[in-house]
């Protein structure tokens, strides 16, 4: 299919067949190209969780404002992200980058410090008034 008609021609499924199960080869073959998707510096901090769960599917459902489509989809798919993943050893990021642009590692480095403070302070904070409670 041509670029722009897969474009033009796409469209939110609002009704799926309840009866209609996926094979996990179909399932398979949609994550080995939902994870050629694009990340920040390639971090990949994605997590997939998979629900074919007939009584977890009913639950998505409500939480969906009683919406029929994770309901009656054949598989929902939980789409998580690891919001610390830039801290597992963030200056390999820079490593492969030009003498230019490394020369701003320092600069970066602060600032990645500062924000490693933050919530250092932050979960401080958390656990302080957990005590106090
Ligand atoms: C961020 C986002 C959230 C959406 N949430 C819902 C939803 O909860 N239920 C639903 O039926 N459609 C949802 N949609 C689909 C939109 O209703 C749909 O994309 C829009 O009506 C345009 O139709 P089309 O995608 O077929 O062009 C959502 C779309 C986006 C981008």
């Amino acid at each position: 299919m041509d670029t722009f008609e897969a474009i033009s021609t796409r469209r939110a499924i609002k009704k799926f067949d309840p009866n209609h199960k996926m094979t996990s080869e179909e399932v398979d073959s949609l994550m080995k190209l939902t994870i050629l998707s694009p990340t920040s510096y390639n971090q990949q901090n994605w997590r997939f969780v998979t629900v074919t769960d007939q009584s977890i599917k009913e639950k998505i459902g409500v939480a969906a404002r009683n919406q029929a489509q994770p309901v009656d989809g054949s598989l929902v798919i939980l789409l998580c992200g690891n919001m610390s993943a830039w801290k597992d050893d963030p200056l390999r990021y820079w490593k492969n980058h030009p003498t230019e642009k490394q020369e701003l590692e320092p600069l970066w480095k602060k600032n990645m410090l500062t924000v490693l403070r933050i919530e250092e302070m932050r979960q401080f904070v958390l656990v302080d008034l957990q005590v106090k409670q």
